[in-house]
């Protein structure tokens, strides 16, 4: 009997949530957190210089392991001050969590790439970005809707389960 649990919990610990990031990858959660988890999660970089390239692959490789890259790419951050502030405070996550600690030289890297790649796609192409913007954030307007539904649902149940009599009417005996 003992040994049933032990493979039960076992067997439950992988989908077992390790910290609440919305749409991440650890504990596999789907459940987007902000409105930029829900955009596109790679960047067409074919254009950018070759240096860039090299940074995208640094920054494809370190900011995906926790949630989607969706994140960074659809996040409003521009200025080479917030990127820094923002991988500083994903370098402490990445101490906090188990996956590979974020080094001196990918920060460079990364924080190299995130600042040219919003002047691109968040300035030069400022129509396009925010177009984008109120599209996802109506989109994430409508999933929290559909998901308060769901949770409604879920405690109306719950009550009309309950042994107790708690609503007004009908009364259950
Ligand atoms: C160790 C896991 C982990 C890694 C690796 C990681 N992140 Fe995050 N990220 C999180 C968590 C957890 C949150 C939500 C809580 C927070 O903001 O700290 C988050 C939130 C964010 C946000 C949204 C912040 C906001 O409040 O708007 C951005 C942007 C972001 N991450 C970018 C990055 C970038 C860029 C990298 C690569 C340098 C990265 N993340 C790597 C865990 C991680």
């Amino acid at each position: 009997m003992k040994l049933y649990i032990w493979i039960l919990a076992l067997l439950a610990a992988p989908i077992t949530p390790v910290f609440g990031a919305g749409r991440q990858k650890i504990g596999g959660a789907s459940v987007p957190r902000f409105y930029y988890d829900l955009g596109p999660s790679q960047i067409d970089v074919s254009a950018y210089p070759k240096v860039q390239q090299e940074n995208y692959k640094v920054f494809a490789q370190t900011c995906s392991q926790c949630h989607t890259l969706a994140r960074p790419i659809n996040s409003p951050m521009i200025s080479r001050r917030d990127w820094s502030r923002y991988i500083g405070r994903m370098t402490v996550n990445s101490k906090n969590a188990p996956v590979k600690p974020i080094t001196k030289s990918e920060r460079d890297s990364i924080l190299s790439f995130l600042v040219y790649d919003a002047k691109i796609r968040k300035v030069d192409y400022r129509a396009k970005f925010t177009a984008q913007t109120a599209s996802l954030k109506e989109q994430f307007a409508q999933f929290k809707k559909a998901h308060l539904r769901q949770e409604q649902k879920k405690n109306a149940n719950r009550q009309s389960r309950s042994y107790f009599y708690s609503g007004p009417s009908p009364r259950p005996y």
